[in-house]
């Protein structure tokens, strides 16, 4: 019996994090419907020289394509800024 709980406890974590994992996909998502290819947010991010989270928001909210990213959320640019590993 023991080791059923066990197994099923296991396989929660497993589907749990799998989960987790699904979400933070789905979030990086929303740039990535538009950046894609060439576009991709990691070259657009090298070519534009941000390092930073702060230069990735001012660069969407206030940048020459801010108006093509009115529908960008702060938690898309936030989610944007962990994928691409920038503080
Ligand atoms: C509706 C489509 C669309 C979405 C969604 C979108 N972008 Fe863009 N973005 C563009 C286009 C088009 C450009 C211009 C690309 C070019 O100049 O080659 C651009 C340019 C940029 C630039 C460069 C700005 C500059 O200074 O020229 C950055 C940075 C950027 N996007 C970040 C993001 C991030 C981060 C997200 C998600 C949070 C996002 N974008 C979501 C379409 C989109």
């Amino acid at each position: 019996m023991k080791k059923i709980i066990a197994l099923v406890v296991a396989l929660a974590f497993v589907l749990g994090l799998g989960a987790l994992g699904f979400a933070e996909e789905a979030k990086a998502l929303a740039c990535d419907k538009c950046h894609k290819g060439d576009k991709a947010l990691d070259k657009v991010v090298a070519a534009k020289k941000i390092d930073s989270a702060a230069g990735l928001k001012k660069a969407v909210k206030e940048g020459p394509k801010a108006k093509l990213h009115e529908k960008v959320t702060d938690d898309d640019i936030a989610a944007a800024a962990k994928t691409l590993k920038l503080k």
